[in-house]
């Protein structure tokens, strides 16, 4: 069976789904709902809809449970996990296994973890809004496959790029959004807490947030 994207481009008609975000960019990659995760994995792995795909090593799709409860979504790629080819195996991979031990997760247990890009910003810098537009539809994609009952983002970037706001994560915390129909709860990024400590009790509160959250979603 072709896939909506083969379907669009048998009929020629690519620029009707470039959705824009609120700064007018699109992205070059069709909606990729019909897509399976093969076909997902297949997509990242080849994608040059943006610059990344010059200096990158790999695409990094994401990694864990693709029936989980639980979506992490951080920012993009570090080079440990360009090298790797998984999110969050660095310093702060470390950091964000502890923290979801402490509400009771493990990785790949009941938890899938994936990035706002699926390469690598060469030197670790921030995401362009181009980037995040074009990566876009590939999260999309992820969060109708996983289909998590809550979403936990991790920074700035994948709160304001899902939210689609330019609110700060300290305006943006404590307190559970909506991502379409999937509970949304913000907190800061692992790289940030390394160099900002005292940010951890606020992290651990927005943790807790989450498990509460989840806890009365499996409730209800
Ligand atoms: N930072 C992220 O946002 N994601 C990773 O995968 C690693 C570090």
């Amino acid at each position: 069976m072709l896939s909506r994207a083969e379907v669009f481009a048998e009929l020629g008609i690519g620029p009707v789904w470039r959705q824009r975000d609120r700064q007018g960019h699109a992205s070059p990659v069709p909606p990729v709902s019909a897509y399976s995760w093969d076909q997902l994995a297949d997509a990242v792995a080849h994608c040059s809809a943006c610059g990344l795909h010059t200096s990158r090593t790999q695409g990094v799709l994401g990694m864990g449970d693709r029936n989980a409860d639980w979506l992490v979504i951080g920012e993009a790629p570090g080079a440990e996990e360009d090298m790797r080819g998984e999110p969050f195996v660095g310093q702060a991979g470390k950091l964000l296994d502890a923290m979801l031990a402490a509400i009771g997760l493990q990785r790949g247990d009941n938890v899938y973890i994936t990035n706002v890009l699926k390469s690598r910003p060469p030197g670790n810098r921030n995401p362009e809004p181009g980037e995040v537009a074009a990566c876009r539809p590939y999260l999309l994609a992820q969060i109708e496959l996983v289909r998590p009952r809550l979403i936990l983002t991790l920074g700035r970037f994948a709160a304001q790029s899902l939210l689609d706001t330019d609110e700060s994560i300290s305006r943006l915390r404590g307190r559970v959004h909506q991502f379409r129909d999937v509970p949304l709860v913000v907190t800061y990024h692992p790289a940030y807490l390394l160099r900002n400590l005292p940010d951890k009790a606020r992290a651990w509160e927005d943790l807790c947030l989450a498990r509460r959250t989840m806890q009365a979603l499996v409730a209800a």
